[in-house]
């Protein structure tokens, strides 16, 4: 139970049914502080520790959720997330912006070669989809800012169009790290395929912040490894990886919240004046790539793994990014409210019925509130109002398993327990954008 829930009993009354009460006042002061704790000084860290330098996907969130408090703060977020982008257009997974033992692999293993210190490989492109979020809030004050960034943000998405895109137009990702969901059993097919010889001895430091059961494993992290050294002995030259990188996996994730995002890049474009040519067609692209993904034996969206020709056979929570990205399947809820049904607090990152499925191991069952914001809230997007309905339920079993536990990186499914880090940048925006009863609108 966390410190801003208290249980109510009246004197006396033992067989009266108790009521919980939840301080849904202190617990938005307690997101604010989160954020502003874990303020750099014009970028957020995830959290402390064991995340210590400017996440992609993290900062958008941490962008949204300073916007609900201080909307200058949230566009610097952006801007120092902006200000890392390579020559080619790609925006980093990670900036180092100050060196920091206590993370593994820090900028010398990487050697990413753009204007700040950073990894080789992207990001969820979730930024656009937040910058709009953002400008919405207050036009007046965005308009300016907004326009800055615009072009960045459209080159980026190019980027993944020109160097990410399987045959059919589904966005791939080269490095289980790029789709922000490390060691999901998507990737478990092409990993097993990768012998990483030459990776040698190296100290884990997440492991020390964090309990080894809720991390990946040896197996998985060599792979990491070996595919981040072979990405810097290349320079990161996209061509050349295209030929000699054997990770390449059409993801769901990527493919679904790009589509999203360029969406919301075009209203943005439209609402500012800003050029948005070939942008309906990219946006044609990547539905088809969309619809690609549908694996007809799972009978769900599914990631495929390009070089071996082969799908993962995983419902993921990714699967159910689909309705954000405006792409509806009537089978996609039917498999939603099995995966609810077999959980207190969704939605599993993995599905509870694959023998795959570990409640408390990151990707392969934990609960990510920032995913469940991107289903929900695409969810209430929907043209049926029963797939509205759930997205706003799912917000309210966010909103449950936050305010009992805490604002943890990830929660064990089952039980609701807490897991990885503690005070979490991401947690706390989505508390306060989405989760929250304060919430306006
Ligand atoms: C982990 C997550 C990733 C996130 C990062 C920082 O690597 O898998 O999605 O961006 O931590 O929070």
């Amino acid at each position: 139970m966390s410190d801003h829930q208290f249980t109510k009993q009246s004197a006396g009354a033992e067989s009266e049914p108790k009521e919980t009460f939840v301080d849904y006042n202190a617990l938005d002061a307690e997101a604010r502080r989160i954020l502003n704790l874990n303020d750099r000084g014009g970028y957020t860290v995830p959290t402390d520790g064991l995340y210590p330098y400017q996440w992609n996907w993290d900062s958008a969130f941490a962008a949204y959720g300073f916007a609900q408090f201080n909307i200058d703060r949230a566009w610097q977020e952006l801007e120092s997330l902006m200000a890392g982008q390579w020559a080619s257009g790609m925006v980093p997974h990670i900036l180092f912006h100050k060196e920091d033992a206590r993370y593994f692999p820090g900028p010398d293993v990487w050697g990413g070669v753009g204007p700040i210190p950073s990894s080789g490989i992207s990001q969820p492109p979730v930024a656009a989809t937040f910058a709009r979020r953002v400008y919405e809030m207050d036009p007046l004050a965005g308009k300016e800012r907004m326009s800055a960034i615009y072009e960045g943000l459209r080159r980026w998405h190019q980027w993944f169009l020109k160097w990410r895109t399987d045959e059919n137009g589904a966005i791939c990702v080269t490095h289980p790290w790029e789709a922000g969901r490390d060691n999901t059993p998507e990737w478990d097919g092409p990993l097993k395929r990768i012998d990483p010889v030459g990776v040698g001895e190296y100290k884990r430091r997440d492991t020390s912040h964090v309990n080894p059961e809720m991390r990946p494993t040896k197996f998985d992290y060599d792979r990491y490894i070996w595919l981040v050294n072979l990405g810097r002995n290349l320079d990161w030259d996209d061509a050349k990886l295209k030929e000699a990188n054997p990770f390449r996996v059409a993801d769901p994730t990527m493919t679904f919240l790009l589509l999203r995002a360029h969406r919301d890049l075009q209203a943005l474009g439209e609402a500012l004046n800003l050029p948005t040519d070939g942008m309906d067609a990219d946006i044609a692209l990547l539905e088809a790539g969309a619809r690609s993904l549908w694996n007809p034996k799972l009978q769900c969206y599914d990631a495929k793994d390009v070089m071996a020709d082969e799908w993962a056979g995983c419902v993921s929570s990714a699967s159910f990014l689909c309705w954000g990205a405006g792409i509806e399947n009537e089978r996609m809820v039917a498999h939603f409210d099995r995966v609810m049904q077999a959980v207190k607090y969704g939605v599993p990152s993995h599905d509870p019925h694959s023998d795959r499925f570990e409640p408390k191991r990151y990707w392969r069952g934990p609960s990510w509130a920032i995913v469940n914001y991107l289903i929900g809230t695409g969810m209430e997007l929907s043209t049926d109002a029963d797939v509205r309905a759930r997205g706003r339920a799912l917000a309210e079993n966010t909103r449950e398993a936050i305010a009992k536990f805490g604002f943890a990186e990830y929660f064990d499914p089952l039980t609701g327990e807490p897991a990885g880090g503690s005070t979490f940048t991401w947690t706390a925006a989505v508390w306060l954008g989405w989760a929250s009863p304060t919430v306006k609108g």
